[in-house]
């Protein structure tokens, strides 16, 4: 399993495990996490699945692909340089342990 911890934006963490290869938003989604909406069900046509990767693992997430990285233009929350949608991360081994940050608003 992997484990994702969710901080949100009042600094509580919610911890989640996954099995790899779930996508990050159905993890956020399927444990109630508060502020991942989905609203295209993982289209990547919404951005309302928006997060904040943390620092300490941009890397190893990696970065958008084109389509995604058109749709972070129009995220409510103001878009960062660790801005990825949940619903196009998905998960592995690798990324056991996960920080992501929910952004204040997603519509
Ligand atoms: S769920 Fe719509 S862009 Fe991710």
């Amino acid at each position: 399993m992997t484990i994702v911890i969710f901080e949100l934006p009042d600094g509580t963490q919610r911890k989640v495990t996954a099995e790899p290869g779930t996508v990050l938003m159905q993890a956020a989604v399927s444990n109630g996490v508060d502020g991942i909406v989905a609203e295209c069900g993982g289209n990547a046509s919404c951005a309302t699945c928006h997060v904040y990767v943390d620092a300490r693992h941009t890397e190893l997430v990696g970065p958008p692909n084109d389509v995604e990285d058109e749709m972070l233009d129009f995220t409510a929350a103001e878009r960062r340089p660790t801005s990825r949608l949940s619903c196009q991360i998905q998960l592995s081994d690798a990324l056991d342990g996960l920080l992501v940050h929910v952004p204040e608003e997603q519509v």
